[in-house]
């Protein structure tokens, strides 16, 4: 089994960790066909491995909406409407939502009043956004570009996993 490296001083670069920390998830998804023990394992990979990040986790489109899947961090709301708050633009437009300011995104959803900021990215599978993954921040301005690119290719790994939870 792959042990995933914890952060631990926070002092670490964000590009060091997710060098570190895409391989073991990559490595872990591909000796493990469970979907829900895989999307588990990465949100718990991603909220321990990047010190920016406060919540991490995965809404699947369920019944005309986002459900909440695994998840890690403090609960959440549990189904979002399409096209309300950063998961539910994510869904409509089909494109990532990197939000510096939750305050000021109109419709955001405070599941969470300490967190800051937010990167959301969809999931798409058979050409359809089958769900997302919300990472969350206390930090302000705490998603750029940099984790615009690690995430995206996660996102594709991910995606077949999500769509058959
Ligand atoms: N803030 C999100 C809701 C999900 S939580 O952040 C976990 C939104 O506006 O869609």
């Amino acid at each position: 089994m792959t042990e995933i490296v914890l952060r631990s001083s926070g002092q670490l670069s964000k590009a060091h960790c997710y060098a570190e920390l895409l391989p073991q998830i990559a490595a872990m998804i591909e000796s493990e066909p469970d979907p829900i023990a895989n999307l588990a394992s990465a949100s718990a990979a991603l909220y321990h491995g990047l010190p920016h990040v406060s919540w991490a986790g995965f809404y699947r489109v369920r019944g005309g909406e986002l459900v909440l899947g695994p998840f890690q961090g403090r609960p959440a709301c549990i189904r979002i409407a399409r096209g309300r708050g950063v998961c539910g633009a994510a869904w409509a437009t089909g494109k990532t939502q990197i939000v510096p300011d939750v305050n000021a995104f109109p419709g955001h959803i405070a599941c969470d009043s300490t967190s800051r900021s937010e990167i959301v990215l969809p999931l798409f599978h058979g050409g359809a956004v089958v769900g997302v993954l919300d990472l969350d921040s206390t930090e302000p301005a705490a998603f750029d570009q940099l984790d615009l690119q690690q995430l995206e290719p996660l996102a594709r790994l991910l995606a077949p996993h999500l769509a058959a939870l």
